[in-house]
């Protein structure tokens, strides 16, 4: 039986569409595979941003770290800890300027961490969190999969990166996109996310 990780950032609560589309995901699969789901949401929680105390504390032996820099760096082992435990990670982040919510950011800030998520070998970064599967929903007021503002796209690249470079390169992403373009672009947005997850769930079963 697999865990499963939903990891929300939206800060437009029930208005979000990536929020509801990674939740159909995440109870799409836990209702086929019986699994466990458990929920991060960096929009009601955001994490803090990153201080000197956490990046010291990182590096720092556990009995050797300040109180500060033991809470600072308990923040992000929780976080690390729950994406060991997940077999499937499935993340919601809406285009907030062209990038990612803010919390997701702190987020990927907390758990991108030296000899822990990724180390270098031989040949380079290498990712530590591997044998995963990840899902990511990315919401977009403009339409980013083509056309003349692809090159703008500084959310759904960056965060493929991101996961990359922790390990997290298997990775199915579903665009909720051009929803700034009137209702009739928002029916065509959500019906295409609705049947692109369709067909992911299927396969998943
Ligand atoms: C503060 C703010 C900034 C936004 N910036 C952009 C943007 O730069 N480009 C874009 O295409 N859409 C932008 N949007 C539209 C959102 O990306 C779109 O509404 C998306 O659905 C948000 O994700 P969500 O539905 O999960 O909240 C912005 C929306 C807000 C509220």
């Amino acid at each position: 039986m697999s865990h499963i990780l939903l990891v929300t950032s939206s800060p437009r609560e029930a208005d979000s569409l990536s929020t509801r589309f990674a939740t159909d995901i995440a109870e799409g699969i836990q209702a086929r595979s019986g699994g466990s789901l458990s929920v991060r949401d960096l929009a009601a929680n955001p994490p803090p941003h990153i201080t000197s105390a956490y990046i010291q504390g990182r590096v720092a032996s556990p009995e050797d770290r300040t109180p500060e820099q033991v809470e600072a760096v308990e923040i992000a082992q929780q976080f690390i800890d729950e994406l060991k435990a997940a077999d499937v990670i499935v993340i919601g982040s809406g285009m907030i300027n062209f990038g990612l919510p803010s919390p997701l950011k702190a987020w990927f800030d907390h758990v991108t961490w030296p000899r822990v998520t990724f180390g270098y070998g031989d040949t380079g970064p290498k990712g530590l969190l591997t044998g995963k599967k990840v899902y990511l929903v990315t919401a977009t007021g403009g339409v980013f999969s083509e056309g003349a503002w692809a090159p703008f796209d500084f959310q759904t690249n960056y965060l493929l990166h991101l996961l990359g470079f922790i390990g997290l390169t298997d990775v199915q992403v579903v665009r909720v996109e051009g929803t700034v373009l009137g209702p009739d672009a928002v029916n065509a947005a959500v019906a295409n996310a609705e049947a692109a997850i369709s067909a992911l769930l299927a396969k998943a079963a």
